[in-house]
């Protein structure tokens, strides 16, 4: 096999070296080269070893006009799972590559292999992580009986090519993309020019054989994909598997996809057989609708296009140490440090010399604006000792000068509220009127007026 040509390019100012070294001579920084292929072999690798009925599947691009292409030659295939085909907008796409990224353990290849256990096509799931038997495991504990799910462990591309000519799935997932090694790069595994090469492959593959491709890719410390971030522009669809490991909840988001809307999101739940999709997602919180506590405020949030009912927990203290202590998880801490100060000036509260902890159940990190108001009820309502009955509800956000601000989509919100038989939401004024069944809606317009309606 003819060996293929590669160069060190500098990631920063471009500039060609021979060689690896530390420094770019040219433009002085550090450890910016990166190896890169420069002639390939003139076959695409994919090709080696496939049969002939592959190749005939490939076609030679020519120049259409817009309307004449019939977008719906290529009908999505539908993956049998709900929340995954809502997130890639309501299914798989053929010749569409997907990258699907999370935290080590949270539970990237149970989803993908149980999507690929009850697909009903002929599905490829390459691993590089596990062995034949772990994934057999694994899959016994998801779902029993299996047909059309071939398993291969390997991490060569041109082998996986080859199998793949063999096989010829309707669905490929590889398990990891940092796992991948292609010949015409000599860098380990993992690397940012193997990850590079490996997935441009792959690219090449889905798109000439219309076959969907899932990938499951590591993050790094900070949350980004490992590898280069040209990664996240090649594919086609970017999703996050997050949540928290110590609880069972996940949450499946679309960060980019070319084929639908980012907005979506699937809940799942993990349990000993695998993930169970939470369709009705308000039924996290509803189950552990007892008593009321005091500090805890309920939120009528937005995620994605769905309304979610989420627990807002407080706990305010006298501080121990002189500077006082606060903390969040699942709430933005620099936003709940604004809201402190927003209490502390306009609505008169002593929270400067309070440790405050602010806690959203299950696990859950919320963007949506709307989950403010429920965080002043609970700090209030831990500070005084009052509890806030669990018939009600919050949803607005709270501006710098203590003002009660309307959020986005409160109808869908109200009638989430009162299908889950809320008795009130309190909301920000609003110029329209909600119709809903037996939900009582309260509108003000300042945080002085709501915490005289709650607390006194
Ligand atoms: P895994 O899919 O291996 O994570 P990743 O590929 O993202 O690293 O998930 C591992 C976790 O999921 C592990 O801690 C055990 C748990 N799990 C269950 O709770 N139930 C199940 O049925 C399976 C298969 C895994
Ligand atoms: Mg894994």
């Amino acid at each position: 096999m003819a060996k293929t040509k590669t160069t060190w390019f500098c990631q920063n100012c471009g500039a060609q070296h021979a060689k690896w070294q530390g420094q770019c001579s040219s433009c002085k920084e550090w450890n910016t080269l990166v190896e890169e292929v420069v002639q390939k072999q003139d076959k695409a690798s994919w090709d080696q070893g496939s049969k002939e009925s592959t190749l005939s599947r490939k076609r030679t691009p020519t120049p259409q006009l817009i309307s004449q292409i019939d977008a719906r030659e290529n009908p999505r295939l539908d993956t049998t799972n709900t929340e995954f085909n809502r997130v890639l907008g309501g299914g798989l796409v053929p010749g569409s590559v997907s990258l699907l990224g999370g935290e080590p353990g949270i539970g990237k290849s149970t989803l993908l292999l149980q999507v690929c256990l009850n697909l009903p096509f002929k599905t490829l799931y390459v691993s590089g992580e596990e062995s034949a038997q772990q994934i057999k495991m694994r899959a016994d504990r998801i779902k029993k009986e299996v047909k059309d799910c071939y398993i291969l462990t390997e991490t060569k591309t041109q082998n996986i090519f080859r199998q793949i000519g063999e096989v010829e799935p309707d669905v490929v997932i590889i398990d990891s993309i940092q796992t991948l090694q292609t010949d015409h790069i000599e860098s380990s595994p993992g690397s940012v020019s193997q990850i590079r090469e490996c997935t441009s492959e792959l690219i090449k593959f889905a798109k000439e054989t219309a076959t969907p491709v899932l990938l499951i890719g590591h993050i790094t410390k900070d949350g980004h994909i490992a590898g280069p971030k040209i990664l996240e522009h090649m594919v086609d669809t970017v999703l996050q598997f997050e949540g928290d490991r110590n609880h069972t909840y996940r949450i499946l988001r679309a960060l980019k996809n070319r084929f639908g809307s980012t907005h979506e999101i699937g809940i799942y739940e993990m349990l000993g057989h695998g993930l169970r999709e939470v369709v009705n997602p308000s039924e996290i919180l509803i189950s552990q609708r007892g008593n009321p506590l005091s500090g805890t405020a309920i939120a009528a949030t937005m995620e994605g296009m769905r309304p979610l009912m989420i627990e807002v927990q407080a706990l305010v203290s006298t501080a121990v140490y002189g500077t006082p202590q606060r903390s969040a998880t699942g709430y933005n801490l620099k936003r709940l440090n604004m809201i402190l100060a927003v209490l502390e000036k306009r609505a008169g509260f002593k929270l400067g010399q309070k440790d405050v902890f602010l806690n959203i159940t299950g696990g859950i990190t919320v963007d949506d604006p709307a989950i403010d108001l429920a965080v002043v009820a609970a700090i209030l309502s831990s500070n005084f000792d009052l509890e806030i009955s669990s018939q009600h509800c919050f949803s607005a956000e709270v501006g710098l000068g203590g003002e009660i601000r309307p959020v986005s989509r409160m109808e869908q919100r109200v009638n989430e509220v009162s299908k889950l038989g809320f008795e009130k939401i309190f909301i920000a004024p609003a110029s329209q009127n909600f119709k809903n069944k037996g939900t009582e809606i309260l509108a003000f317009s300042k945080i002085e007026e709501l915490v005289k309606y709650l607390f006194s």
